[in-house]
């Protein structure tokens, strides 16, 4: 992206830029041999990595997600038809087409064009259109898919973003991000928030990205109960070793502490996902999020005043972050455990599973000259010893720092 011009933008909305890389020139051209017609405009959304601060966002807490390189990047032509043509330069990924006045999102089936219709019913929705424009699209996504590098998020985002800009709306990036996080609840994810904020708010070179801003009230939140209690994350997790106890509560046993009933329970707290659990370990899950808390300020606090050994102390964080997140929120698997004993035995200072967890991918804390070496012996300790990783091996293990946000891009 070196020499590329900025317009003039609000500071607060998604910057434009002129097209002058040759990737979207390329696209271009598979653009107008697919259309027939050239692109008018173009919108590139990444994906991320999140450095520590898992399953807390949801709770209300701060996190610190940074945005890679790897992206979701949109050619876009606003039609006259109210048609809306998708396609994809991965042949895997078929072209589906859709009226604009009829969006149908198909919770059954995570078909990828079923995500992009997320972003566009988000924007519709928000701005109550009611002659939304058409437009032919044509998608390149470099981020790894199903690989905890939240593909599925950035096209939303980049979808919803699309929407905007085709149908001569504006919004601030927080906005987007809020209206983006509640449209991919179309497809049935429940996130909270981390990836689509930091899709259009992440600031290239910067570690520190904060959730901020963004409309949770609807959530019965373990921030909310620290601050009713006006408490320190400290005082929250000696708080819960008093009051909840390490063996899992049966459901039966919460509607007798909440004085609720089990209909109750189901309809007013239970999440579709969750309504056949039995059994809730609110001791394990309550610590890990307040911990997790504490860890996050933690991070931010040794970013800000840089003591000497402040790799070290960040690293060890991230190990702490990924113990808890194994044992008390229980969201690793074997092979993330594998993952990080690996990246920690040949030299990464902090490793830790990124993201959902149950899979995904971890993210390692690695000095910039022993990052050659790690890589290549990761890729033998890990990669090369089995098949299937064998064949993901490829854009699985890469090096990255924190870049930018969301972008438009226009012909000059
Ligand atoms: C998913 C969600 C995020 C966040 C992470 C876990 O990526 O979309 O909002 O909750 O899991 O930290």
């Amino acid at each position: 992206m070196a020499g590329a011009a900025m317009t003039a933008e609000a500071p607060d909305t998604v910057p434009v830029q002129l097209v002058e890389q040759p990737r979207l020139q390329k696209l271009k051209e598979i653009f107008m041999s697919k259309f027939g017609s050239a692109p008018k405009f173009y919108v590139r959304a990444p994906g991320r990595v999140n450095l520590i601060g898992e399953h807390i966002d949801y709770c209300g807490y701060s996190v610190l997600p940074m945005a890679i390189e790897q992206d979701i990047l949109i050619a876009v032509e606003p039609a006259k038809s109210q048609v809306v043509q998708l396609a994809n330069t991965n042949s895997s990924y078929l072209d589906f087409s859709t009226s604009v006045n009829n969006i149908e999102i198909n919770k059954t089936k995570p078909q990828w064009h079923n995500y992009f219709l997320c972003g566009l019913k988000g924007i519709q929705e928000h701005f109550g259109l009611n002659n939304p424009t058409g437009m032919n699209c044509l998608l390149d996504g470099t981020i790894p898919p199903s690989s905890g590098l939240s593909s599925s998020s950035a096209l939303v985002c980049c979808a919803g973003l699309v929407t905007l800009r085709a149908n001569g709306k504006n919004l601030s990036k927080v906005e987007l991000a809020e209206i983006c996080t509640k449209s991919e609840r179309y497809i049935g994810t429940e996130g909270g928030g981390m990836d689509q904020a930091i899709s259009f708010l992440a600031e290239e070179g910067t570690l520190l990205s904060k959730l901020k801003g963004l409309d949770w009230k609807n959530m019965l939140r373990l921030h909310d109960v620290q601050t009713k209690l006006g408490v320190s994350l400290e005082e929250m997790l000696t708080i819960v070793e008093e009051v909840l106890h390490p063996e899992p509560y049966s459901t039966e046993e919460i509607c007798k502490c909440l004085g609720i009933s089990l209909e109750e329970l189901r309809s007013q707290i239970l999440t579709q996902n969750t309504q056949d659990v039995s059994t809730f370990k609110l001791y394990q899950r309550a610590k890990h999020v307040y911990s997790e808390a504490a860890r996050v300020l933690e991070f931010k606090k040794i970013c800000k005043e840089a003591p000497a050994n402040a790799v070290q102390l960040l690293g060890e964080l991230m190990n702490q972050s990924h113990i808890s997140c194994r044992e008390m929120y229980e969201c690793s698997c074997p092979e993330l455990d594998r993952l990080v004993d690996i990246c920690l035995q040949f030299g990464a200072i902090g490793s830790r599973l990124t993201g959902a967890g149950w899979g995904g991918c971890t993210v390692s804390m690695v000095p910039t000259d022993k990052l050659n070496t790690f890589l290549k012996n990761v890729k033998k300790a890990y990669y090369q010893t089995n098949v299937q990783r064998l064949a993901l091996e490829n854009n699985s293990l890469f090096a990255t720092k924190p870049g930018r946000g969301a972008l438009v891009f226009i012909e000059a």
